[in-house]
Protein backbone atom coordinates (compact mmCIF):
# COMPACT_ATOMS: atom_id res chain seq x y z
CA UNK A 1 0.00 0.00 0.00
CA UNK A 2 1.66 3.27 -1.19
CA UNK A 3 0.99 6.31 1.44
CA UNK A 4 3.39 8.93 2.43
CA UNK A 5 3.63 8.03 6.35
CA UNK A 6 2.22 4.56 7.51
CA UNK A 7 0.48 6.32 10.87
CA UNK A 8 -2.18 7.82 8.17
CA UNK A 9 -6.03 7.75 9.01
CA UNK A 10 -8.43 8.70 6.76
CA UNK A 11 -12.30 9.25 7.60
CA UNK A 12 -15.69 9.73 6.12
CA UNK A 13 -18.63 10.54 8.38
CA UNK A 14 -22.39 10.07 6.73
CA UNK A 15 -25.80 11.02 8.49
CA UNK A 16 -28.85 8.83 7.53
CA UNK A 17 -32.58 9.61 8.88
CA UNK A 18 -34.51 6.69 10.00
CA UNK A 19 -37.67 5.44 7.93
CA UNK A 20 -41.82 4.63 9.38
CA UNK A 21 -42.73 1.57 7.15
CA UNK A 22 -46.78 2.46 6.17
CA UNK A 23 -46.79 -0.64 4.70
CA UNK A 24 -45.17 -3.19 7.02
CA UNK A 25 -42.24 -5.88 6.10
CA UNK A 26 -42.81 -8.47 8.68
CA UNK A 27 -41.64 -11.91 7.19
CA UNK A 28 -37.96 -13.30 5.68
CA UNK A 29 -38.82 -16.04 3.13
CA UNK A 30 -34.74 -16.18 3.29
CA UNK A 31 -32.94 -15.36 6.93
CA UNK A 32 -29.36 -15.01 5.48
CA UNK A 33 -29.54 -13.05 2.63
CA UNK A 34 -32.89 -10.99 4.61
CA UNK A 35 -35.70 -11.29 1.59
CA UNK A 36 -38.93 -10.57 2.40
CA UNK A 37 -41.98 -12.49 2.01
CA UNK A 38 -43.97 -9.52 0.68
CA UNK A 39 -42.82 -5.40 -0.15
CA UNK A 40 -43.22 -2.77 1.89
CA UNK A 41 -43.43 0.81 1.76
CA UNK A 42 -41.91 3.63 3.82
CA UNK A 43 -41.78 7.25 4.38
CA UNK A 44 -38.22 8.72 5.21
CA UNK A 45 -37.76 11.50 8.35
CA UNK A 46 -36.39 14.61 7.80
CA UNK A 47 -32.21 13.94 8.33
CA UNK A 48 -32.09 16.29 11.05
CA UNK A 49 -34.67 14.46 13.25
CA UNK A 50 -34.24 10.49 14.18
CA UNK A 51 -30.94 9.98 12.07
CA UNK A 52 -27.84 7.71 12.79
CA UNK A 53 -24.87 9.79 12.31
CA UNK A 54 -21.45 7.43 11.90
CA UNK A 55 -17.98 7.84 11.27
CA UNK A 56 -15.76 5.20 9.43
CA UNK A 57 -12.08 5.70 9.92
CA UNK A 58 -8.94 3.84 8.54
CA UNK A 59 -5.49 3.49 8.95
CA UNK A 60 -2.96 1.44 8.83
CA UNK A 61 -2.13 1.53 12.54
CA UNK A 62 -5.45 -0.54 13.46
CA UNK A 63 -5.06 -4.44 13.86
CA UNK A 64 -8.73 -5.26 13.90
CA UNK A 65 -12.33 -3.95 12.54
CA UNK A 66 -14.00 -1.99 15.77
CA UNK A 67 -17.49 -0.63 15.86
CA UNK A 68 -18.61 1.52 18.64
CA UNK A 69 -22.76 2.35 19.44
CA UNK A 70 -23.13 5.63 20.93
CA UNK A 71 -19.80 5.74 23.04
CA UNK A 72 -19.70 2.10 23.63
CA UNK A 73 -17.69 -0.60 22.10
CA UNK A 74 -20.00 -3.19 20.30
CA UNK A 75 -18.58 -6.12 19.08
CA UNK A 76 -18.33 -6.74 15.42
CA UNK A 77 -18.51 -9.84 15.07
CA UNK A 78 -22.29 -10.17 13.74
CA UNK A 79 -22.84 -11.79 10.66
CA UNK A 80 -24.71 -8.59 9.22
CA UNK A 81 -22.35 -5.93 10.00
CA UNK A 82 -19.61 -8.52 8.79
CA UNK A 83 -21.94 -9.21 5.64
CA UNK A 84 -22.14 -5.27 4.82
CA UNK A 85 -18.61 -4.71 5.18
CA UNK A 86 -17.31 -7.86 2.77
CA UNK A 87 -19.74 -6.43 0.33
CA UNK A 88 -18.51 -2.91 0.00
CA UNK A 89 -15.20 -3.92 0.45
CA UNK A 90 -15.56 -5.95 -3.03
CA UNK A 91 -17.05 -2.79 -4.25
CA UNK A 92 -13.92 -0.90 -3.17
CA UNK A 93 -12.10 1.31 -5.79
CA UNK A 94 -8.83 2.93 -5.52
CA UNK A 95 -8.65 6.79 -2.99
CA UNK A 96 -6.34 9.25 -3.44
CA UNK A 97 -5.98 12.30 -1.05
CA UNK A 98 -2.56 13.90 -2.54
CA UNK A 99 -2.87 16.42 0.85
CA UNK A 100 -2.12 13.75 2.95
CA UNK A 101 0.23 11.80 0.79
CA UNK A 102 -2.54 8.78 1.16
CA UNK A 103 -2.90 6.25 -1.83
CA UNK A 104 -5.02 3.39 -1.15
CA UNK A 105 -5.55 0.82 -4.36
CA UNK A 106 -8.68 -0.90 -4.51
CA UNK A 107 -6.88 -4.02 -3.07
CA UNK A 108 -5.67 -2.64 -0.41
CA UNK A 109 -9.16 -2.24 1.08
CA UNK A 110 -9.21 -6.13 1.75
CA UNK A 111 -6.24 -5.75 4.30
CA UNK A 112 -7.15 -2.61 5.92
CA UNK A 113 -9.09 -2.65 9.42
CA UNK A 114 -11.92 0.23 9.93
CA UNK A 115 -13.24 2.19 13.28
CA UNK A 116 -17.03 2.77 13.14
CA UNK A 117 -18.42 5.33 15.46
CA UNK A 118 -22.61 5.68 15.40
CA UNK A 119 -24.55 7.41 17.19
CA UNK A 120 -28.33 7.41 17.52
CA UNK A 121 -30.32 11.55 18.60
CA UNK A 122 -33.18 8.72 19.45
CA UNK A 123 -33.99 5.87 21.46
CA UNK A 124 -32.29 2.44 20.66
CA UNK A 125 -34.15 -0.63 19.80
CA UNK A 126 -37.46 0.88 20.82
CA UNK A 127 -39.31 0.50 18.25
CA UNK A 128 -38.43 3.60 16.35
CA UNK A 129 -36.79 1.68 13.53
CA UNK A 130 -32.90 2.51 15.12
CA UNK A 131 -31.54 -0.28 12.95
CA UNK A 132 -32.68 0.90 9.48
CA UNK A 133 -30.53 4.69 10.01
CA UNK A 134 -27.69 2.68 11.85
CA UNK A 135 -27.14 0.05 9.13
CA UNK A 136 -27.81 2.27 5.98
CA UNK A 137 -26.04 5.00 7.12
CA UNK A 138 -23.05 2.04 7.92
CA UNK A 139 -23.43 1.06 4.23
CA UNK A 140 -23.73 4.57 3.15
CA UNK A 141 -20.15 5.95 4.91
CA UNK A 142 -18.46 2.98 4.13
CA UNK A 143 -19.38 3.31 0.68
CA UNK A 144 -18.14 7.04 0.51
CA UNK A 145 -15.11 5.89 2.63
CA UNK A 146 -14.61 3.24 0.40
CA UNK A 147 -14.80 5.42 -3.10
CA UNK A 148 -17.74 2.81 -4.17
CA UNK A 149 -19.12 3.91 -7.84
CA UNK A 150 -22.23 1.53 -7.52
CA UNK A 151 -26.05 3.33 -7.58
CA UNK A 152 -27.91 3.48 -4.68
CA UNK A 153 -30.07 0.61 -5.46
CA UNK A 154 -27.23 -1.39 -4.83
CA UNK A 155 -26.07 -0.15 -1.81
CA UNK A 156 -29.57 -0.53 -0.75
CA UNK A 157 -29.27 -4.08 -1.59
CA UNK A 158 -26.39 -4.64 0.95
CA UNK A 159 -28.17 -2.43 3.87
CA UNK A 160 -30.85 -5.09 3.69
CA UNK A 161 -28.41 -7.66 4.48
CA UNK A 162 -27.60 -5.52 7.46
CA UNK A 163 -31.49 -5.09 8.73
CA UNK A 164 -34.40 -5.32 5.92
CA UNK A 165 -35.71 -2.20 6.59
CA UNK A 166 -32.50 -0.64 6.63
CA UNK A 167 -32.70 -0.34 2.75
CA UNK A 168 -35.47 1.68 2.70
CA UNK A 169 -33.45 4.92 4.37
CA UNK A 170 -31.18 4.93 1.07
CA UNK A 171 -33.58 7.09 -0.23
CA UNK A 172 -35.70 10.25 1.26
CA UNK A 173 -39.44 10.92 0.19
CA UNK A 174 -41.64 7.37 -0.18
CA UNK A 175 -39.57 4.55 -0.84
CA UNK A 176 -40.62 0.96 -1.97
CA UNK A 177 -38.80 -1.89 -1.15
CA UNK A 178 -39.63 -4.61 -3.48
CA UNK A 179 -39.09 -8.25 -2.41
CA UNK A 180 -37.52 -9.36 -5.46
CA UNK A 181 -38.07 -12.64 -7.07
CA UNK A 182 -34.23 -14.04 -7.62
CA UNK A 183 -32.91 -16.76 -5.01
CA UNK A 184 -29.54 -14.57 -4.26
CA UNK A 185 -31.78 -11.15 -3.57
CA UNK A 186 -30.60 -9.25 -6.71
CA UNK A 187 -33.74 -7.52 -7.64
CA UNK A 188 -34.56 -7.24 -3.81
CA UNK A 189 -34.15 -3.32 -3.37
CA UNK A 190 -34.92 0.32 -2.71
CA UNK A 191 -36.25 2.51 -5.18
CA UNK A 192 -37.58 6.10 -4.79
CA UNK A 193 -41.55 6.29 -5.28
CA UNK A 194 -41.52 10.10 -4.72
CA UNK A 195 -38.83 12.63 -3.45
CA UNK A 196 -39.23 14.28 -0.30
CA UNK A 197 -40.80 17.61 -1.23
CA UNK A 198 -43.85 15.51 -3.38
CA UNK A 199 -45.84 15.75 -0.24
CA UNK A 200 -43.97 17.64 1.91
CA UNK A 201 -46.97 19.10 4.20
CA UNK A 202 -47.50 15.60 6.14
CA UNK A 203 -46.26 16.43 9.14
CA UNK A 204 -45.16 13.38 11.46
CA UNK A 205 -45.44 13.45 15.22
CA UNK A 206 -44.29 10.03 17.15
CA UNK A 207 -45.83 10.04 20.34
CA UNK A 208 -42.69 8.06 22.33
CA UNK A 209 -44.54 5.82 24.69
CA UNK A 210 -41.83 4.08 26.12
CA UNK A 211 -37.94 4.66 25.66
CA UNK A 212 -37.42 0.72 27.13
CA UNK A 213 -35.25 -1.30 25.01
CA UNK A 214 -38.02 -4.02 23.42
CA UNK A 215 -38.72 -7.81 24.65
CA UNK A 216 -38.85 -9.48 21.28
CA UNK A 217 -36.40 -7.93 18.82
CA UNK A 218 -38.13 -7.42 15.33
CA UNK A 219 -35.60 -10.57 13.92
CA UNK A 220 -37.02 -13.00 16.20
CA UNK A 221 -40.57 -11.54 15.86
CA UNK A 222 -41.04 -12.00 12.61
CA UNK A 223 -39.33 -15.61 12.30
CA UNK A 224 -41.84 -16.66 15.20
CA UNK A 225 -44.43 -15.28 12.80
CA UNK A 226 -43.19 -16.75 9.86
CA UNK A 227 -42.93 -20.33 11.47
CA UNK A 228 -46.49 -20.19 13.29
CA UNK A 229 -48.73 -17.98 11.86
CA UNK A 230 -51.04 -18.61 9.34
CA UNK A 231 -52.20 -14.96 9.19
CA UNK A 232 -49.10 -13.96 8.05
CA UNK A 233 -49.25 -16.34 4.61
CA UNK A 234 -52.32 -14.74 4.40
CA UNK A 235 -51.37 -11.30 4.39
CA UNK A 236 -48.10 -11.58 2.65
CA UNK A 237 -50.12 -13.21 -0.39
CA UNK A 238 -53.20 -11.84 -1.12
CA UNK A 239 -53.49 -8.64 0.96
CA UNK A 240 -50.25 -6.90 0.60
CA UNK A 241 -50.01 -6.97 -3.27
CA UNK A 242 -52.81 -5.32 -3.49
CA UNK A 243 -52.75 -2.67 -0.89
CA UNK A 244 -48.95 -1.65 -2.26
CA UNK A 245 -50.89 -0.98 -5.51
CA UNK A 246 -53.65 1.11 -3.71
CA UNK A 247 -51.05 3.24 -1.32
CA UNK A 248 -48.58 3.74 -4.67
CA UNK A 249 -51.80 5.74 -5.80
CA UNK A 250 -52.54 7.40 -2.76
CA UNK A 251 -48.72 8.89 -2.42
CA UNK A 252 -48.95 9.15 -6.33
CA UNK A 253 -52.11 11.73 -6.24
CA UNK A 254 -51.88 12.81 -2.58
CA UNK A 255 -54.83 11.56 -1.71
CA UNK A 256 -55.00 11.59 2.42
CA UNK A 257 -57.82 9.94 3.46
CA UNK A 258 -56.82 6.56 1.28
CA UNK A 259 -53.04 7.07 2.54
CA UNK A 260 -54.20 7.22 6.32
CA UNK A 261 -56.78 4.47 6.02
CA UNK A 262 -54.11 2.05 4.30
CA UNK A 263 -51.35 3.03 7.17
CA UNK A 264 -53.87 2.25 10.06
CA UNK A 265 -55.00 -1.07 8.73
CA UNK A 266 -51.50 -2.75 7.72
CA UNK A 267 -50.25 -1.37 11.20
CA UNK A 268 -53.29 -2.98 13.02
CA UNK A 269 -53.20 -6.00 10.61
CA UNK A 270 -48.90 -6.35 11.19
CA UNK A 271 -49.88 -6.54 15.04
CA UNK A 272 -53.32 -8.91 14.22
CA UNK A 273 -50.17 -11.33 13.30
CA UNK A 274 -47.98 -10.55 16.14
CA UNK A 275 -51.08 -11.63 18.30
CA UNK A 276 -51.94 -14.87 15.85
CA UNK A 277 -48.04 -15.65 16.20
CA UNK A 278 -47.10 -18.55 18.92
CA UNK A 279 -46.58 -17.48 21.14
CA UNK A 280 -48.09 -14.33 20.93
CA UNK A 281 -45.97 -11.72 21.01
CA UNK A 282 -46.87 -7.69 22.22
CA UNK A 283 -45.69 -4.95 21.09
CA UNK A 284 -48.18 -2.40 21.95
CA UNK A 285 -49.63 -1.50 25.12
CA UNK A 286 -52.63 0.05 26.76
CA UNK A 287 -51.54 3.72 26.33
CA UNK A 288 -50.75 2.45 22.77
CA UNK A 289 -54.14 1.28 22.24
CA UNK A 290 -55.33 4.66 24.14
CA UNK A 291 -54.31 6.71 21.00
CA UNK A 292 -55.25 3.97 18.27
CA UNK A 293 -59.34 4.83 19.94
CA UNK A 294 -58.26 8.53 19.99
CA UNK A 295 -57.56 8.40 16.32
CA UNK A 296 -60.74 6.43 15.43
CA UNK A 297 -62.81 8.43 16.96
CA UNK A 298 -61.64 11.42 16.00
CA UNK A 299 -61.34 10.65 12.29
CA UNK A 300 -65.36 8.82 12.42
CA UNK A 301 -66.52 12.14 13.94
CA UNK A 302 -65.07 14.28 11.15
CA UNK A 303 -66.29 11.98 8.55
CA UNK A 304 -62.83 11.77 6.88
CA UNK A 305 -59.38 11.01 8.39
CA UNK A 306 -57.36 13.84 9.92
CA UNK A 307 -54.46 11.56 11.13
CA UNK A 308 -53.04 8.21 10.46
CA UNK A 309 -51.30 6.09 12.71
CA UNK A 310 -48.76 3.05 12.63
CA UNK A 311 -46.58 1.31 15.18
CA UNK A 312 -43.93 -0.69 14.44
CA UNK A 313 -42.09 -3.92 16.99
CA UNK A 314 -42.88 -1.28 20.05
CA UNK A 315 -45.57 0.84 21.87
CA UNK A 316 -44.58 4.25 20.19
CA UNK A 317 -46.69 5.77 18.38
CA UNK A 318 -46.14 6.81 14.76
CA UNK A 319 -49.16 9.48 13.52
CA UNK A 320 -49.08 11.40 10.73
CA UNK A 321 -51.75 14.87 9.94
CA UNK A 322 -52.07 15.86 6.33
CA UNK A 323 -51.17 19.34 7.53
CA UNK A 324 -49.72 21.94 10.33
CA UNK A 325 -53.39 22.33 11.31
CA UNK A 326 -54.54 18.94 11.89
CA UNK A 327 -51.45 18.15 13.72
CA UNK A 328 -51.53 21.26 15.96
CA UNK A 329 -55.40 20.03 16.79
CA UNK A 330 -53.56 16.82 17.12
CA UNK A 331 -51.11 17.76 19.62
CA UNK A 332 -53.89 19.79 21.91
CA UNK A 333 -56.20 16.46 21.91
CA UNK A 334 -52.76 14.11 23.25
CA UNK A 335 -52.26 16.60 25.62
CA UNK A 336 -55.22 16.21 26.79
CA UNK A 337 -55.15 12.45 26.77
CA UNK A 338 -51.76 12.26 28.07
CA UNK A 339 -51.12 15.58 30.56
CA UNK A 340 -47.62 15.34 31.74
CA UNK A 341 -47.45 14.44 35.69
CA UNK A 342 -48.01 17.74 37.74
CA UNK A 343 -44.22 17.21 39.09
CA UNK A 344 -42.83 16.52 35.71
CA UNK A 345 -41.50 19.04 33.03
CA UNK A 346 -43.07 17.62 29.55
CA UNK A 347 -40.77 15.97 27.91
CA UNK A 348 -41.53 17.24 23.97
CA UNK A 349 -39.42 18.40 21.28
CA UNK A 350 -40.44 20.28 18.68
CA UNK A 351 -38.09 19.33 15.54
CA UNK A 352 -38.46 21.34 12.81
CA UNK A 353 -41.58 21.74 10.41
CA UNK A 354 -41.68 17.69 9.71
CA UNK A 355 -41.92 16.08 13.13
CA UNK A 356 -42.42 16.49 16.66
CA UNK A 357 -41.77 14.24 19.01
CA UNK A 358 -43.51 13.86 22.06
CA UNK A 359 -43.55 11.66 25.51
CA UNK A 360 -47.13 10.62 26.04
CA UNK A 361 -48.17 7.61 28.91
C1 LIG B 1 -42.00 -3.71 12.17
O1 LIG B 1 -35.72 -4.44 9.56
O2 LIG B 1 -35.68 -4.41 12.08
O3 LIG B 1 -40.33 -2.12 11.62
O4 LIG B 1 -34.55 -7.40 8.86
O5 LIG B 1 -34.58 -8.71 10.97
O6 LIG B 1 -33.32 -6.54 10.86
P1 LIG B 1 -34.50 -7.34 10.35
O7 LIG B 1 -35.81 -6.59 10.85
P2 LIG B 1 -36.15 -5.04 10.82
O8 LIG B 1 -37.75 -5.14 10.85
C2 LIG B 1 -38.56 -4.01 10.77
C3 LIG B 1 -39.97 -4.42 11.00
C4 LIG B 1 -40.95 -3.29 11.15
C5 LIG B 1 -41.70 -3.02 9.85
C6 LIG B 1 -40.95 -2.27 8.78
O9 LIG B 1 -40.07 -1.45 9.07
O10 LIG B 1 -41.31 -2.49 7.61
Amino acid sequence: MASGTESWILMATGRTPTNIAVIKYWGKRDEALILPVNDSISVTLDPDHLSATTTVAVSPTFDRDRMWLNGEEIPLSGDRFQSCLREIRKLADDVVDEKKGIRIRKDDWQKLHVHISSYNNFPTAAGLASSAAGLACFVFTLAKLMNVKEDYGKLSSIARQGSGSACRSMYGGFVKWTMGRDAWGSDSIAVQLASESHWNDLVIIIAVVSSKQKETSSTTGMRDSVETSPLLQHRAQTVVPGRILQMEEAIRSRDFASFARLTCADSNQFHAVCLDTSPPIFYMNDTSHRIISLVERWNRSDGTPQVAYTFDAGPNAVLIAPNRKSAGLLLQRLLFCFPPPADDELTSYVIGDKSILHEAG
